[in-house]
């Protein structure tokens, strides 16, 4: 009998991907690690009676971790503009419809996947939760989980309002991808704040406090680290990442929070305030995890391994 297969949706030189191949190979399981960089130009997929990845049919493949699809947006090399590099301007209509037709096919062949009863961590409905990050805030709050106090906007004169309704304002990305930072005396002054006309912010209160970083898996969790920082958005920063005992009803809501998003695997990042208040910041359905693995053997690399090889 042929072994059992597992699917890894990512990049062929993605790091968590290629490390979840190896692990799950090294635990007597067959991968197939699906290419979505490389599609269309060098990689097959197909959409007909049964879906095929390089022409060939997965229907044995019952269970699949979604690390990352690749999109790209725009569709040219800002960078290589930049440098001055020829680019076909004159293709910009085909090379932007090209890549919404990528996407929307992507797109539909992976949500397929769980349509068919195939068990998909995370199934990639819930992945635009991470994008429309307000949107998430809002289905959170709705039910009962403590966020910080938020105004998303383009408008000078609301942010001017909420500056007076708390102590100190941060701000950061409404679909993500940067730093979140304090906003200073020049971020204050009327110049910057006009650049609001080119783009809304997600402006909140800033939580001072501990960053900890909670992986939730099959409504349990499984890891729980404070992570030490001396900067507000600890990402890049972090100077030691120790285990922490939370209390049940912060567990609770890391649980629930999991499943308000819909998210069978998550990374949540919350904040303990000095006077011990527990303030949920964001669930991330994609969340990184092997740095975590690295400097604190939590292992949540195997735990997410076992499940998709028992869930497959
Ligand atoms: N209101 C806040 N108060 C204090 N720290 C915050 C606040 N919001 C964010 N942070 C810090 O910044 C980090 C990143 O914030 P968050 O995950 O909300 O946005 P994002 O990083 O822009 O999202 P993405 O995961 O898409 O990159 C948090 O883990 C936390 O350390
Ligand atoms: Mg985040």
């Amino acid at each position: 009998m042929s072994k059992k297969r597992i699917g890894v949706i990512g990049g062929a030189t993605e790091k968590h991907s290629v490390y979840m191949k190896q692990l799950l190979e090294s635990m007597g399981v067959d991968v197939l690690l699906i290419d979505t960089l490389n599609f269309p130009e060098h990689v097959d997929f197909s959409f007909g009676d049964k879906l095929k990845y390089q022409n060939e049919e997965i229907e044995d493949i019952r269970s699949f971790y979604v690390r990352t699809v690749f999109y790209n947006e725009p569709p040219y090399y800002l960078e290589e503009v930049k440098e001055g590099k020829p680019i076909d301007l004159d293709g910009w209509y085909s090379n932007y419809t090209a890549e919404r037709e990528r996407q929307a096919f992507l797109g539909s062949w992976i949500r397929t996947l769980a349509l068919e009863g195939r068990t998909v961590v995370n199934n990639i409905s819930t992945f635009q939760l991470h994008y429309l990050k307000p949107y998430q805030i809002a289905i959170l709050r709705k039910q009962g989980i403590v966020l910080p106090k938020t105004l998303v906007t383009n408008s000078k004169e609301e942010l001017l309002k909420f500056r007076n309704e708390v102590k100190e304002v941060v701000y950061k990305a409404v679909a993500g991808g940067t730093a979140c930072r304090k906003m200073t005396d020049e971020d204050w002054k009327d110049e910057r704040l006009d650049k609001l006309k080119y783009a809304p912010v997600i402006f909140q209160d800033y939580i001072d406090g501990d960053n900890i970083r909670v992986y939730v898996l099959n409504h349990k969790i499984i890891s729980c680290n404070v992570i030490n920082t001396d900067e507000v958005d600890y990402r890049g920063y972090e100077k030691s990442v120790e285990h922490v005992n939370i209390p049940e009803d912060v567990q609770n809501m890391c649980i629930k929070a999991a499943d308000i998003c819909g998210y069978t695997f998550t990374g949540i990042d919350i904040k303990r305030t000095t006077d011990n208040r527990y303030v949920l910041i964001e669930c991330n359905p994609s969340a990184m995890f092997l740095g975590v693995d690295y400097r604190t053997g939590d292992n949540i690399a195997g735990q997410l391994a076992e499940y998709l090889i028992k869930n497959g």
